[in-house]
């Protein structure tokens, strides 16, 4: 067939695993929407050939830092969306921590035109909760939730939304607007110097402790605040196995709360810290073996909904310096994928519908995102990620497509990989290579 302009486009996808599952099929994107599947499919304006993998609805990061504006040494808009597309997802949500802060519909709406310009991953900005993230006054979230970002998710990530009258409003004004309030929970006054987990290891290194109750006291009360305002809290990078229980406890009394867990705190412990390399320091800290544990359970059972990645690039001399002095967090985008697989595939917690709900259709449910976390049926947006479930790969920090290099994982082999990221019917990763438009 031969395409004149403006005549419609269409990618086929052939030889995948619906959810990992069945016989294989193949199948086929008119448009942006997935048009039929079927066996035998042929004639497209492009072939993405799934060598029998699984194909998975594209996956959604509810949290991202992508540095832009301020911190573009560190990462971009454009390094980071490359950094996603070749992470499986087709959607990440930017975190407002940037220098100026993302407080205002015109940096928000700037982060979104950016992203879109771009065009491997939609980069749906996420608005400060208070004004330059100083956590004393409302910023203006239904002018940015109004303006061409839409922004649906508000986040001070980076700092907590410490003042509970000031945690109680935003709930209350974000119940109106639709919109999502998500909580950095740490309590400030109790991680004065914190910056490892407090526990054995810690004393053992002399390393100023980050209490679990720092989180938890704070995941209780916005629990209960979020009760009384008929608001909606999500939970950002859960880490510990008492705010589990606490999401247990909130999620039976019927309370609107969510969480999240990073990649990161499901496989590291703090015995990572032994060597005192600041690139195994996060925020929140990597907990112990038994958090590990209590968060892979809680992810498979559902008390915790989804996985977000908390990418944190960070510049080489913020990394490579005495512990105490180095900027918390880690690269995530491109590594999440495979290292949900070790940690909860491998051992058979979720399959690969779980992980289909965890990375991409929770996320999407959580935030509001009509056309992602779809299911993968005819009619459907096809904004897809196709995993080769049986490749290991061995991570290079310094091949990744980050402009920054900090990931804890470097030099690990680990299980599956993303062969092709589709958004919109376009491909935009395609074996290891991103695609610009
Ligand atoms: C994040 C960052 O670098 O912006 N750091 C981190 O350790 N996670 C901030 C944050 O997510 O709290
Ligand atoms: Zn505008
Ligand atoms: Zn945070
Ligand atoms: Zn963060």
């Amino acid at each position: 067939m031969t395409r004149a302009t403006g005549a419609s486009t269409s990618l086929l996808i052939t030889d995948v695993r619906l959810y990992g599952e069945g016989d294989p099929v193949d199948v086929r994107v008119v448009d942006g929407d997935i048009a039929e599947i079927g066996t035998g499919l042929a004639g497209a304006d492009e072939t993405v050939d799934g060598g029998g993998g699984v194909l998975l609805p594209g996956f959604v990061d509810l949290h991202t830092h992508l540095r832009e504006p301020g911190r573009e040494d560190t990462e971009t808009i454009e390094t980071g969306s490359a950094a996603a597309a070749l992470g499986g997802y087709t959607a990440v949500f930017a975190m407002a921590n940037t220098d100026p802060v993302a407080d205002t519909a015109v940096l928000t709406d700037h982060v979104w035109r950016r992203g879109q310009a771009v065009g491997l991953v939609d980069v749906h900005p996420v608005g400060a909760v208070t004004v330059g993230l100083q956590g004393t006054q409302l910023a203006e979230l239904g002018a940015m939730a109004d303006g061409d970002a839409h922004v649906k998710m508000f986040s001070d990530d980076g700092k907590c939304v410490h003042d509970p009258l000031l945690m109680r409003r935003a709930l209350e004004y974000a119940r109106g607007l639709g919109v999502l309030i998500a909580q950095h929970a740490e309590e400030p006054r109790l991680t004065v110097g914190a910056i490892a987990h407090e526990g054995p290891n810690a004393a053992r290194l002399g390393l100023a402790g980050w209490p679990r109750s720092a989180e938890e006291s704070i995941v209780a009360r916005d629990a209960i605040l979020a009760r009384d305002a008929g608001g909606r809290v999500h939970i950002c990078h859960a880490s510990t196995a008492g705010t589990v229980e606490l999401l247990r406890w909130a999620k039976a009394q019927g309370i609107a709360i969510t969480a999240e867990v990073t990649p990161h705190h499901l496989l590291l412990d703090d015995s990572r810290l032994a060597t005192y390399d600041a690139v195994n320091k996060v925020n929140p800290p990597l907990r112990e073996d038994s958090d590990c544990v209590a968060l892979r359970a809680a992810l498979a059972e559902g008390v915790i909904d989804c996985v977000a990645t908390d990418h944190a690039p960070h510049a080489e001399q913020e990394k490579c310096c005495e512990f105490a002095a180095a900027r918390p967090g880690m690269l995530g985008l491109q590594t999440a994928l495979s290292v949900i697989a070790a940690t909860m595939v491998a051992d058979g917690a979720l399959d690969w519908r779980g992980v289909a709900r965890v990375m991409s259709e929770r996320p999407a449910a959580i935030v509001g995102l009509p056309d992602q976390g779809r299911p993968i049926a005819v009619g459907e947006p096809a904004n897809l990620t196709v995993v080769d479930p049986d490749a290991t790969w061995t991570v290079d920090a310094s091949a990744l497509a980050s402009r920054s290099a900090n990931t804890p994982f470097d030099s690990m082999t680990l299980p599956a990989r993303v062969v092709a990221t589709v958004l919109r019917g376009r491909v935009t990763a395609i074996d290891g290579e991103v695609r610009a438009r």
